[in-house]
């Protein structure tokens, strides 16, 4: 077989890494989690409930590390425990995230607006401090944080100003970090989903005139699922996104193309 066909088989698949992916206790992370395991990876899996996430590490045979990231003094405990139960951690999905508010931005209280920052951009900050040091030492890593296309488009009627803030600010720190640490080989991603059915956006979808204005704003005719979220991440987590760095990309079944 040619070279390129050996790699090509090859390229998606994570034997021996160790993973940690935040926001595994439902939606797009628990998917997430799933795939990587499924590609050969362990997984440390993080969030709130400990009933959820002791199910899906017997699962996948990982491991459960229950947090608040909120609570911003919880993170640094996140990767000794990783270190401790795993290995070495050298690859990093950051995709816990919520809403604090569905005030318009003019009314948003500043609690919520910090709320916010804390979970949805300081958190996977201090996260990728901390991931810094063993994917350093292993000679590389890849970090994909999950962040939102309202971090790149205002979403008419669907008030979010805090929250395309911190999605925004995801992708900054993406390209910022992704040039001071190419130097260790460390990748540094952003994906921006759009719409698709999760706990969050249930609302959306239960609400038949809402679920028409999904529906009329996505060029590709299916609804979004997490599973249509994941090949990205997938993608740049392994080595079939090695010469990719510090790019935020959308997918969005069309929504910002229009
Ligand atoms: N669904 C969409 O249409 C959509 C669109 C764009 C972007 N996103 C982004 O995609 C990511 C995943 O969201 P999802 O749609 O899959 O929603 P989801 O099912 O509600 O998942 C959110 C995850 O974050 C965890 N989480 C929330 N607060 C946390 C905290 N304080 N500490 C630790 N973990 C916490 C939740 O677990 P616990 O409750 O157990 O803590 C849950 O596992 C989020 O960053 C979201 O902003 C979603």
């Amino acid at each position: 077989m040619a070279p390129e066909h050996d790699y090509a088989a090859r390229m998606f698949g994570l034997d021996g890494r160790v993973a940690i992916v935040t926001g595994a206790s439902s939606g797009l992370g628990a998917s997430v989690a799933r795939a990587l395991a499924a590609l050969g990876a362990r997984v440390a899996v993080v969030a709130r409930r400990q009933d959820r996430l002791a199910e899906l590490a017997k699962e996948i045979d990982g491991l459960a590390v229950v947090r608040d990231l909120s609570d911003l003094d919880n993170v640094a405990s996140v990767v000794p425990a990783v270190v401790d139960g795993l290995g070495a951690p050298t690859i990093l999905v950051n995709a816990a995230g919520n809403m604090f508010t569905e005030e318009r931005a003019e009314s948003e209280p500043t609690a919520a607006i910090r709320q916010t920052m804390d979970l949805n951009l300081i958190a996977p900050m201090l996260l990728a401090q901390a991931v810094f040091p063993p994917m350093r030492d292993a000679g590389g890593g890849s970090i994909v944080n999950i962040s939102s296309i309202s971090g790149r488009v205002g979403l008419p009627g669907i008030p979010q100003a805090s929250y395309a803030a911190s999605k925004a600010g995801l992708s900054g720190l993406t390209a910022e970090l992704a040039v001071q640490w190419a130097r260790h080989s460390i990748r540094v991603n952003t994906v921006a989903p759009g719409f698709f059915r999760s706990e969050i956006t249930d609302v959306l979808y239960e609400s038949e005139r809402a679920a028409e204005y999904l529906r009329r704003n996505t060029p590709l005719p299916k609804e979004g699922t997490a599973r249509d979220i994941i090949g990205a991440v997938v993608w740049l987590a392994g080595d079939a996104g090695s010469y990719v760095t510090g790019q935020t990309v959308v997918v969005d079944g069309g929504w910002t193309a229009r």
